[in-house]
């Protein structure tokens, strides 16, 4: 079994990630961690506290980062997510399951420790808690089997015209941890814009009629709903970083050693990826640079639909 905890901000496209996780074989959520994000952090947590018990995930959820490690982030009120993060679905409120007392950077340094050198790192939001980790506990980094992430852009940005949101709601944290030496796999708007699930696809989720199938039909119809209002379309940002962990054959990747700007008038919160090797510094991550679309898309209906047996 392949050990993972999840630290994400939940989020529409979060919340897909963890149902397909939770429907992946061979893979153990050892626990999620909570970030300021796309909402609040009290948005973000009571939304994985709920969506875990609503679906039966018995793992511990615990508190994060309120905001970036050195500057301030507002969250936006633009609505991608919603209010409170989950767009208009709203789930019952968890009654059994309660936060684990812990801080995000000391579960994931205690459990990395604990899994000796075998945890993998899926990350969905802001960098936050795992550069808190990787200052608090200076082994930490040396824990970390790999970390997937959802963030940045070798080509392009979504917030500004060269920055991804994750990457620049707490630029200097994302620096902490591509500078960490922890083996990476940043999987950034080159591949996750084009990962846009389809009409048919929501069919198969209603069909397959799982407590499970039904939130995502539910989330997808929300973001279809946006879309047709002039948001974000269907975009599966965050389930294609778990796809780099459980399917990685979906996508090609390149190496290339990638910073981030952390100053700038126009660029802060920029991956810069070193493309032509001018820097003449070694890689520090792999880039997924294309994406075979129609086999993520069935790849992960299958894995929501398993999601809860
Ligand atoms: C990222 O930002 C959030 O809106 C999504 O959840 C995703 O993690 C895309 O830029
Ligand atoms: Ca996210």
């Amino acid at each position: 079994m392949r050990k993972v905890v999840i630290d994400c901000d939940t989020g529409t496209d979060d919340a897909i990630a963890i149902l397909a996780a939770a429907g992946c074989p061979g893979l153990e959520i050892l626990g999620i961690t909570c970030v300021n994000g796309n909402v609040m952090e009290k948005y973000v947590a009571k939304n994985n506290l709920d969506l875990c018990e609503y679906i039966g995930l018995e793992v511990p959820v615990c508190h994060g980062a309120v905001s970036p490690l050195y500057s301030e982030y507002h969250n936006s009120q633009d609505m991608t997510h919603g209010l409170t993060g989950l767009g208009s679905i709203e789930l019952p409120s968890a009654k059994h399951h309660s936060f684990d007392s812990r801080t995000a950077s000391r579960f994931l340094y205690e459990t990395a420790k604990a899994c000796g050198g075998e945890l993998e790192l899926l990350v969905t939001g802001p960098m936050t808690n795992i550069a808190l980790a990787i200052i608090q506990y200076p082994e930490f980094s040396h824990l970390i089997r790999r970390l997937y992430f959802m963030g940045g852009a070798v080509f392009g940005g979504n917030v500004s015209t060269t920055a991804e949101f994750n990457i620049w709601v707490d630029p200097e944290a994302a620096h902490a941890v591509f500078q960490s030496g922890i083996p990476m796999t940043m999987v950034g708007l080159d591949v996750t814009l084009k990962a846009i699930m389809q009409k048919e696809d929501i069919e198969q989720l209603r069909l397959r009629d799982t407590r499970e199938s039904r939130l995502a039909a539910d989330l997808l119809d929300y973001m279809s709903v946006r879309f047709l209002n002039g948001g974000e379309n269907v975009i599966m940002h965050d389930a294609l970083a778990l796809a780099a962990m459980m399917f990685p054959e979906c996508m090609k990747y390149e190496d290339y050693w990638v910073d981030v700007e952390t100053s700038g008038d126009y660029t802060r919160g920029h991956t810069y990826a070193d493309i032509r090797q001018r820097s003449g510094r070694e890689a520090n991550m792999s880039c997924a640079m294309k994406l075979d679309v129609p086999s993520f898309r069935s790849w992960l209906v299958r894995r929501i639909s398993q999601s809860g047996n």
